[in-house]
């Protein structure tokens, strides 16, 4: 809905900083899931549209020099809601002559898809604001021009979506946008995946623009572990900013420069690697061009499966299963488990284990090592889940004050590596050297992780050689001819492949809080829990809270997922230890990615709040089906402390299972 009567609000004067405050401008009647879009000038930081809770205070920080006589004006240009409480009312709008109903804040693009008509969007991605920059979606409405990403329809409007004359306008859009490419499809890494090339398609572009006119770009950016930055890609969408600062909270990304020389990339002209950025890889998974990919580690694996004398071996995420398939057409959520495992044979490596042999691992670990505290220094508490290395990277560089805080248990991959090159590799009499371990992700932070501190080479050497994400071991699969769909179903190899339920939850956020209470509540009561399923860890909100009662202690849960929501959490966790007062929560889970791994940075591209909801439910299908729930049930894990670990955080466990942190404070911030 577009409020017009705020359009001189507010007027302020310039000196350090600009406060809006809602109350004083009466937006203080919008209902808190209500999202509130102003406009303002772009050199004023943050600079992209904000989600806003309508009774927040906003601070601008000036990211230029500015007279305090100078006045600036910011301007309320939309109010939406999300919900059936406050100003929602359906309207009819008309559609090239077809009358639909919608909400009164649905943009033309999802009237027009719901008449049937695909209007072309570039900039604009379902379940974050338009950044209306590409002009490809232009249609008119009510005889005006408007762009139908960002224009809300009015009741009664009058939509033309494709008329010869809006048919022109958008191919010249598409050449402006063309004539700044490079335009090499055949040497580009998101060739026959890129949305650039598919809406050349769609508009029937069989002809370049003659002259073309490269804006001035950096350098390409390799300092990442996990990421490639490529400016000459870049086509200013916006969306990585958006990703990176609103949905992440990094603020690790923002656009420089106006106009032709724009900029997208960290402030003050750092290195990715010099930024905040903790390589989450959400920018990658929104870059609808090859502008911000992941490091690609396909190579190194084809060497290893081509060299007789190596010993390749494989493991896969929770998450991964249930999003491989969409890549070879399959819907959200299918578990492709077995068809995977059949894959890896076909591909040719030469052992198949699994991720969530290493999740029911990580959980005796950080269950006996939340038990211990819970019931001899309940004082330390809370303990906050570790398993994600870009909510590590984030620790480290934001809240180092937390780190004691933190679980010192590795993640599932990093266990599965140190055991394959240890317990595995004696039993097999190999040397641990002549084993190259790969590991399949849903994530791009994981490539950082492998080598992140010594303790991720325990076994002597690297304990995990090779990180790929979903989208890498796709392609793989893809250049050897490898159709997914229809192979048989296949099995992982022992020990190191059998999984219990919990272990495949893993993937979904608060599934390793779930997991974890399984076993904290059989270590504290010598009892499993009569009802393992814990409901209010699971779903995809940002924050879930709630009390469980264990052996008559209250326990106080958190989980989080996509770590602009952490902020609050741990603020809350630092006020507490700061005042020595008593904790607000005893156990914490943080998964950097919304949704958990299900909706990582290597993921099939666009991972959207239905497509995450649905690949959650397939993990959670699965926990339903498998017979074992409890991590402590798992028949090889049992073995494993029986012939080698001993028991959880035993002596051996916590040399070769448990890492450390240190602080990593990012020198220039961009939020300075
Ligand atoms: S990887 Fe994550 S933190 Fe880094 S720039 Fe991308 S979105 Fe931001
Ligand atoms: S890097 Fe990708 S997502 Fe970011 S502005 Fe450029 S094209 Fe858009
Ligand atoms: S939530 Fe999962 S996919 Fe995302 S950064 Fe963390 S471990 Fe990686
Ligand atoms: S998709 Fe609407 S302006 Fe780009």
């Amino acid at each position: 809905m577009l409020y017009d009567q705020f359009a001189d609000f507010p007027r302020q004067k310039l000196h350090k900083s600009v406060v809006l405050d809602f109350d004083q401008y009466n937006l203080n009647k919008i209902e808190s899931d209500e999202t509130i879009r102003l406009k303002q000038p772009y050199w004023l930081k943050p600079h992209c549209y904000r989600h806003l809770h309508p009774k927040s205070r906003l601070e601008y920080n000036l990211s230029k020099k500015v007279d305090s006589s100078e006045q600036i004006v910011l301007w309320c240009v939309e109010v939406s809601t999300n919900n059936e409480r406050g100003f929602t009312m359906m309207i009819k709008v008309t559609v090239n002559g077809i009358e639909v109903e919608v909400q009164n804040d649905t943009r033309i693009i999802h009237a027009a898809k719901k008449a049937g008509f695909k209007i072309p969007s570039l900039c604009y991605v379902q379940d974050i604001p338009a950044t209306a920059s590409c002009g490809v979606c232009m249609v008119e409405a009510n005889g005006q021009l408007v762009r139908a990403c960002s224009t809300a329809c009015v009741n009664g409007m009058k939509i033309t979506t494709h008329s010869k004359k809006l048919m022109d306008l958008r191919y010249s859009a598409l050449q402006l946008v063309l004539m700044n490419h490079p335009n090499n499809c055949p040497e580009c890494v998101r060739n026959g995946n890129c949305e650039l090339q598919s809406l050349a398609q769609q508009l029937g572009m069989r002809q370049l623009p003659v002259s073309s006119m490269p804006r001035p770009h950096s350098e390409i950016d390799e300092s990442s572990q996990a990421l490639i930055m490529d400016p000459r890609y870049c086509i200013l969408c916006g969306r990585c900013v958006h990703v990176c600062n609103e949905i992440q909270g990094v603020h690790a990304l923002t656009k420089s420069n106006r106009g032709f020389e724009s900029l997208i990339g960290p402030a003050f002209e750092r290195k990715l690697e010099e930024s905040e950025c903790v390589k989450c890889g959400q920018c990658s998974a929104y870059c609808p061009v090859a502008a911000i990919y992941e490091k690609d580690a396909t190579a190194a694996v084809w060497d290893a499966i081509d060299d007789p004398e190596t010993v390749v071996v494989v493991q896969e995420a929770p998450a991964v299963r249930v999003a491989l398939g969409e890549e070879f057409g399959l819907e959200p959520g299918t578990n492709v488990v077995g068809e995977m495992y059949t894959a890896l044979r076909m591909l040719g490596f030469d052992y198949i284990f699994d991720t969530n042999f290493g999740a029911d691992l990580t959980i005796l670990e950080e269950a006996m090592e939340f038990a211990t505290i819970l019931t001899k220094n309940p004082e330390k508490l809370p303990l906050i889940t570790s398993c994600c290395p870009s909510w590590v990277d984030y620790l480290e560089k934001f809240y180092d004050d937390l780190i004691p805080n933190f679980s010192t248990a590795k993640s599932p991959h990093q266990m599965v590596g140190t055991m394959v090159k240890t317990f595995w590799a004696k039993k097999m009499n190999l040397a641990p050297e002549k084993i190259f371990l790969v590991s399949i992700m849903p994530c791009t932070a994981k490539k950082y992780e492998i080598e992140r501190m010594e303790d991720m080479y325990a076994s002597g050497c690297k304990d995990v050689d090779v990180t790929i994400t979903t989208r890498e071991f796709a392609r793989m699969l893809k250049k050897r001819g490898i159709d997914l769909v229809g192979l048989p179903k296949g099995v992982a190899d022992d020990p190191l492949g059998q999984y219990t339920g919990a272990g495949t939850i893993f993937g979904a956020t608060g599934g390793v809080m779930e997991a974890a209470i399984r076993t904290a509540y059989y270590y504290v009561t010598g009892e499993d829990m009569p009802n393992p399923n814990v409901e209010f860890v699971r779903g995809h909100k940002a924050i879930k809270t709630g009390e469980l009662e264990v052996a008559g202690t209250k326990l106080r849960i958190a989980v989080a997922s996509g770590l602009a929501n952490v902020k609050e959490l741990l603020d809350r966790v630092r006020k507490a230890k700061n005042e020595g007062t008593e904790t607000p929560y005893h156990f914490i889970e943080v998964m950097a990615c919304r949704g958990g791994c299900v909706g990582g940075g290597g993921q099939p591209y666009l991972s959207l709040n239905v497509i995450r909801d649905k690949r959650a439910k397939g993990l959670y299908k699965e926990d339903g089906e498998l017979q074992l729930k409890h991590s402590h049930h798992n028949p090889s894990i049992k073995k494993l402390y029986e012939e080698f670990l001993e028991k959880p955080n035993s002596k051996l466990a916590h040399k070769l299972l448990h890492t450390s942190y240190i602080a990593r404070p990012v020198k220039y911030s961009s939020k300075d």
